[in-house]
């Protein structure tokens, strides 16, 4: 666990942890005795620092995987638990109808997202708005967007894995609150992060994936679709596949 890490959850600095204990003392002038017994301390605290970090990690996974929407989204607004929160302007929670069918991940906020709240409103987004028109749904009809970071990355790079992991459970709870027929992923960082692959979209495409239970397809992301025409038709090929999908599943369900 790295020191951001330690401070965000409050337990820099680490001779704090317990009171009562000779950890509770600072050290006063440096010496090579009392830097040796200081590491042997630290020595002691890494595996009780470890235990108390990953209970409240876990005690946040809990918190957010009990939370109902507005308390989801307002623990979003004010999270702290990754660098993302000191560059971001706003947050970017997700959009649409809450009891959607189709719930569509990209992959973090841009700078328009990021100065609006709300994601895909850039070019990419219109290229989204018209994919779901064809699909005769929209961004409040039968569809929920998100993404898989809430804070934008700066200079639009791709998020960092614990960026993208203490997210994560943010999106969970959304999955679960909405419990959608279908995920649509949008471009590779989606798709990696949900399905735990190096694999590049090619490849991954075409295929029907499951993600905790939930149908998962993988399409490409609409600002790689800006500047790929051919990939358009597939894209196409793709959003047919996710709506054949779901009309199985109504089909199988009126059985
Ligand atoms: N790209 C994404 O992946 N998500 C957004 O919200 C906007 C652009």
């Amino acid at each position: 666990m790295d020191a951001n890490r330690l401070k965000e959850l409050g337990l820099l600095p680490l001779w704090r942890l317990k009171s009562g204990t000779a950890l509770d003392r600072q050290p006063s002038a440096p010496s090579v005795e009392s830097s040796s017994i200081e590491s042997s301390l630290i020595q002691q605290i890494v595996p009780e620092a470890q235990e108390v970090i990953l209970s409240a990690a876990s005690d946040r996974d809990t918190t957010i995987a009990h939370a109902d929407w507005e308390q989801l989204e307002q623990m979003v607004s004010v999270c702290t638990a990754c660098q993302l929160c000191q560059t971001r302007r706003k947050t970017v929670f997700g959009v649409g109808d809450k009891q959607a069918d189709w719930l569509f991940i990209g992959e973090g906020p841009g700078a328009r997202e990021d100065t609006l709240g709300e994601p895909f409103v850039g070019q990419a987004g219109k290229l989204l708005d018209s994919m779901l028109q064809a699909l005769k749904l929209g961004r409040n009809q039968n569809v929920y967007i998100a993404n898989i970071v809430k804070c934008r990355p700066p200079n639009n790079r791709n998020p960092q894995d614990i960026e993208a992991q203490q997210c994560r459970p943010y999106l969970l709870r959304q999955i679960a609150l909405i419990q959608p027929k279908l995920i649509v992923t949008l471009g590779k960082v989606a798709a990696q992060n949900l399905l735990g692959s190096g694999d590049s979209i090619a490849s991954l495409r075409g295929k029907l994936h499951e993600f905790a239970g939930i149908p998962l397809i993988v399409t490409y992301h609409p600002a790689y679709l800006l500047r790929s025409l051919t990939d358009k038709a597939k894209a196409w090929e793709d959003l047919c596949f996710a709506r054949e999908t779901i009309l199985m599943q109504q089909r199988k369900a009126q059985q």
